[in-house]
Formats: C-alpha cells, structure tokens, sequence
C-alpha cells in the first residue's frame, strides 16, 4: 500500500486533514443513517443490560480515547468504566468477575502492553471486545469481537486520526449500551445519533482554526512549560493536548483536571507559562472561569478553547481565544481534539521538529 502526504508537508497534517472523511465512513459503520439510530456491526461479546462494570485498557492517546469513553459510558448509559494504562493494568493482579466485558483500544493493534493486558482479561474468564485500526493485527485477532476504527493507515508517529475515529466508535458504543441499559430513550438516542452525524462538517469548521493556530504557535514555542486545563468530557482532551505538544515539539507540557489547578500546577504559573484552556460553556464554565481568574492573578497567558458564549464569558482574561462552533456536549471532546492537534502541529514545526518522526517514540510500541 502505498501512501502518500499528498498536498501536505508532513503526514500528520494530511492525516488531521482527512478526519472528516474517516469519520464519516466510521460513524457511517455503526449508525443506520436512515433511522438515525444506532446499529452496532456486531454484537458485544456481553449482555450490555446486565453488566456490572467495563474494564478498559490501553496506552498512550488510545488510552485517552478511553477515558473520554469511560465519561461517556458513566453518563449516558450509568455503565461503571474501570480504566487504566495496559502497563500498570497487567501487573495489578486485578481481580475480575468471570463473564466481564474487557474492552482494549489500539490504534496499531500490536502495542505489547496491551495485548498482554488482554491475554490476562482473556484468561480471567472475560469477554473480549477491541476497537482497533489495524485489522490484521494481534488484538483484532484474539479478540471476541473487534469494532474497527476506519481510520486507513496512520503513518504521523503521533496519533490524530486514529484518535478522533476511537472516538466516535466509543460514542456509538455509549449509546448501544444507554439504549440496552434503559438510560436512554428512543428519542434520546436520535438527538445523540443526530450530534454525531454533524460531526464531520463541525471538524470542517474546526480546522479553519488554522490560521490563528499558527500565529499562536510562533508565542508557544517560545514556552519552558505549557498546562493544559479542561474538566469532565474535555479533561481527556486536555491531556491529550499536553501528550501531543510534547511528542512533536518537546516542550514539556501537563494536563490537569482544572479543579486540580489549586492542588499543585498553580504553583508554576508565572508570565512564561501558556495555560491552554479547553473549556466549551457549560454548566461548569462558571467555575473554570475562577481557574482561569486564579491564572491571570498571577500572569499566566490564557489561551482559550470555547464556543461563542463562552468568550463573551470570559471577557478580556485570555490572551487569545480559539472559538468553535456551539455544539451538543455529548460530542464535544471529538471537535475539541481538532485545535489541541493543531496546536501541537503548528508548534511543531515552528520549530523545525521531525513531526512525523520524533525523536525517541515509536508508531507501535510492540516490545515493554
Ligand atoms: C505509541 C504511539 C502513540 C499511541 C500509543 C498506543 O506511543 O506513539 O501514538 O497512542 O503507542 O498505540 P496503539 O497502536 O496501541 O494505539
């Protein structure tokens, strides 16, 4: 097979660019466009009615992936999600209920912690359900049933495309499992189902950030450290822009709930430190509003990632503000990962990093 950047100067800015249209050939796998409802390719190796609890595991920013899905599992379908990174999961000595779902997200399908993670779950009597990219790969194949990801092959060391589609695998499966749990009506299901269909064109919008995305990178890599901030549905999401800044551009980065600000980051912030802010208005905006006062009380640089209202909210504190469309919250974390990959890009190459292949990290981690 071979793949090329195309139009683009590196492959991971042809592969954020092409999220659009894998996500629409990934959601079109597992929503029945006709009725607006889910209709999952196979079906989960577990009673989704019955179960006790799921057990997720993976690493790196399929582990992030997961912890969005253990907020959405938790919310929309009151699905208790244990999560963790394969390498501390495979040596817990977790103890597992025999006929538990154990659910692992690789994008490369051979990362070796989480194959071994698998093989644990597999030999504790659980079943084995995978959300994977490469369908040839060692998870898909000892897998029960896998769910793939239609994101075509990802060549960018730091993963984008991959990233988004696990998403919006993971939102489908929150909603099979809300529906079969009683959660969720017929009606809810639609206006979930509804909110993902929009959200191709919304990553559209989303990357007409650009511009203003590249002016602020020039500021970023001027940067010792950079936090990220974001609470509920977006703290993954800020972990996974603290995650992609420092793979591509080494700039040493952190992701923190925001309400953990007061509990030790705040301590760093001074003029030099950028605090990137991924905070859509919503019930909690209020709150990281304070944080963000708590930053500018002691010079930080606020950079804003919000919708409409929520600028106006924050009036002049941010440095810059990045505003998104307004958009159901249930599919904001998919739209909020465009700009926080951008930022990482843009950064990137402002300084003249190897972006596609970074120094010391591998695509596919397949040895411990
Ligand atoms: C490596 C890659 C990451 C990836 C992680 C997990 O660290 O550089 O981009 O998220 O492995 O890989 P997987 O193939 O299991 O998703």
């Amino acid at each position: 097979l071979l793949v090329d950047k195309g139009n683009h100067r590196h492959f991971m800015a042809k592969e954020i660019y092409e999220q659009p249209e894998v996500l629409s050939h990934t959601l079109a796998h597992y929503i029945d466009m006709a009725s607006g409802t889910i209709r999952l390719p196979e079906a989960v190796p577990a009673d989704l009615a019955a179960l006790k609890r799921v057990t997720v595991s993976a690493c790196g920013t399929a582990y992030l992936a997961g912890l969005v899905g253990k907020y959405w599992m938790e919310k929309y379908a009151r699905l208790p999600v244990d999560i963790d990174v394969a390498s501390e999961f495979r040596y817990r000595e977790v103890p597992l209920d025999p006929g538990g779902l154990a659910l692992f997200i690789s994008q490369s399908g051979e990362t070796a912690d989480t194959l071994a993670s698998l093989r644990y779950c597999a030999q504790n009597g659980q079943r084995i359900l995978s959300i994977v990219n490469v369908q040839e790969s060692s998870i898909a194949r000892e897998s029960d049933v896998v769910f793939p990801t239609l994101g075509g092959p990802e060549i960018g060391v730091a993963s984008t495309k991959a990233f988004t589609c696990q998403l919006a695998v993971l939102a489908c499966l929150a909603i099979a499992a809300g529906r079969q749990r009683g959660v969720l009506g017929e009606d809810d299901e639609r206006k979930l189902v509804r909110s993902l269909i929009e959200v191709p064109r919304l990553v559209g919008q989303a990357l007409k950030l650009e511009p203003q995305i590249e002016d602020l990178a020039r500021d970023l890599s001027r940067a010792r450290d950079v936090l990220y901030l974001g609470r509920g549905l977006n703290y993954p999401i800020a972990l996974e822009g603290a995650l992609k800044l420092k793979e591509i551009s080494y700039i040493h980065a952190e992701g923190y709930a925001a309400g953990e600000l007061k509990h030790g980051p705040i301590a760093l912030v001074d003029e030099n430190v950028p605090v990137i802010v991924v905070a859509p208005s919503d019930r909690l905006f209020d709150k990281t509003v304070s944080n963000m006062q708590e930053v500018a009380a002691r010079g930080g640089r606020i950079i804003l990632l919000t919708d409409a209202a929520g600028a106006e909210a924050a009036g002049d504190q941010p440095f810059a503000t990045l505003v998104l469309p307004e958009m159901y919250q249930f599919v904001q974390p998919l739209l909020y990962a465009i700009p926080v990959q951008l930022i990482a890009y843009h950064t990137a190459v402002f300084m003249g990093t190897d972006v596609d292949q970074p120094r010391n990290l591998a695509k596919s981690v397949t040895v411990e």
